[in-house]
């Protein structure tokens, strides 16, 4: 019997649930629309254009990565979401400005079919953002247990085989493991308290793990990276993995950082800025939500470059990101760099970026790789943080306090070893003739 026929079929409709229906959801779901009309093809996405080398150099067997592993089909896929916004996704796409008018109008019929679920939602977490679209409850876990049922009756109405859930609401501010989090009995003593520090994205993962659904978390916040979330997943055999989707700045910085290193070139200063314009831009306007993105933007550089153990080259490293809101950049963002690095001799070179990105063009392809990647983990019977996804975080959750991988091409080989592995083929070591 081979790997393959131990990984359930992906039979049937998968449906792909977002906490949060705001410019990165919304540009997931018209993209994903578009590609099923053969209107755009799936730039940027590893599972749909992405191949995969099996065996030998000599043997020339690169399949693309959606025809080795048993991915869900992309006309498979049903979508909704939950935002305390009441905007349909066609509107929240107007409303974002991502997408130019002639891309949202052969799918706006499709996109104004899907309406949000009303939310779990308080705004001491997101200060800057106002909705009324909410739930009410008698505690957390009455908040919980209503998100259950919403996951039920969507898989119900839409006649869907298998859920998947991927966090894009906003920036929640930023917190540290408390009590409540350390332990799954603590917590959820805490959903029936009312214990504040549980966040609303901390309740979605619990309902989501009370019904086996994987959940990843595309924003900084802590949400499944709490022990006590993990106990869970590891309980219920349910896939987690996070944090904050890698884009833009700290995208770029994963794909220079390591080449400088493998270089041996020192570097004392890196400065990133970055203005934005959406609604993204504007609840980091708060500090306790910018602190949460700080902390995750700022721990790429450390590990890869490691100071402890170059410290001719990394120790005096000086870090520094800053973001601004910027009303008229809107979702293109502008984000500069100015890279102090030193070579032979400690002769002093600069390095200046300034990447005009789109950020949520880049984040859609993240968005669907992840949904898939974590429904294909589920039916291969996995459980718990899912390290092997790291390729597409900027700060990756670990399991037993590792260190976490940031290193972009590492990433990549650790990925397509994972699924290289679970189809039954050798890992690939690129160990001289291999
Ligand atoms: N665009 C990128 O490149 C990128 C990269 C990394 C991380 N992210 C993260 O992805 C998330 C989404 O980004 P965006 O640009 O779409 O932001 P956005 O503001 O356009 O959308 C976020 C949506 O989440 C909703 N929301 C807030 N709290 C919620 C809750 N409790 N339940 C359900 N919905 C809730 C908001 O109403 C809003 O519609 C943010 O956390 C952002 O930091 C984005």
């Amino acid at each position: 019997m081979s790997k393959k026929d131990v990984i359930a079929e992906a039979k049937g409709k998968l449906g792909f649930l977002t906490p949060g229906m705001g410019a990165v959801a919304t540009t997931t779901y018209a993209g994903i629309l578009s590609i099923q009309k053969g209107i755009s093809p799936p730039i940027g996405s590893l599972t749909q254009m992405g191949h995969i080398r099996i065996g030998d150099r000599s043997d020339d067997d690169q399949p693309l990565i959606k025809d080795f592993v048993p991915l869900a089909d992309l006309n498979d896929i049903v979508f909704g979401g939950w935002d305390p916004i009441d905007d349909n996704a066609y509107e929240a796409a107007v409303r974002a400005g991502v997408l130019e008018p002639h891309h949202l109008q052969p799918i706006r019929e499709e996109l104004e079919n899907i309406k949000p679920m009303s939310a779990v939602f308080e705004q001491s977490w997101v200060k800057n953002l106002e909705g009324s679209n909410t739930k009410k409850g008698v505690n957390k876990l009455d908040l919980a247990e209503q998100l259950m049922e919403d996951m039920e009756q969507f898989k119900k109405t839409h006649n869907c085989d298998r859920l998947v859930i991927v966090w894009c609401g906003s920036t929640e501010a930023h917190q540290e493991i408390q009590e409540v989090h350390k332990s799954l009995e603590a917590f959820e003593n805490g959903l029936k308290n009312n214990d504040p520090n549980i966040s609303p994205s901390q309740i979605y993962a619990y309902a989501a793990i009370s019904k086996e659904i994987p959940f990843a978390n595309g924003a900084p916040n802590l949400s499944v990276d709490i022990p006590a979330i993990i106990e869970y997943a590891e309980k219920n055999n349910v896939p987690i993995a996070g944090k904050d989707f890698k884009t833009g700045q700290t995208l770029l910085k994963t794909i220079l950082a390591p080449g400088f290193k493998s270089r041996l070139l020192g570097l004392n200063g890196w400065f990133s800025t970055n203005i934005l314009g959406n609604r993204d831009g504007e609840v980091l306007d708060d500090p306790d939500s910018f602190k949460s993105k700080e902390v995750s933007k700022l721990g790429v550089l450390e590990t890869i470059l490691q100071p402890d153990k170059y410290p001719d080259l990394y120790k005096d490293l000086y870090h520094k990101v800053r973001i601004n809101y910027y009303p008229p950049r809107r979702d293109n963002k502008e984000g500069w760099d100015n890279i102090d690095i030193f070579g032979w001799m400690q002769y002093p070179m600069q390095i200046k970026i300034d990447f005009l990105c789109r950020d949520s063009i880049l984040a859609a392809p993240i968005v669907l790789d992840l949904a898939l990647f974590m429904d294909l983990a589920k039916r291969n019977n996995q459980k718990g943080v899912q390290e092997w996804l790291s390729f597409y975080f900027k700060s990756p959750q670990t399991s037993n306090n590792l260190m976490p991988e940031n290193d972009l091409f590492i990433q990549q080989t650790k990925l397509k070893n994972t699924l290289r592995v679970w189809m039954g083929e050798e890992p690939i070591t690129h160990y001289e003739n291999n």
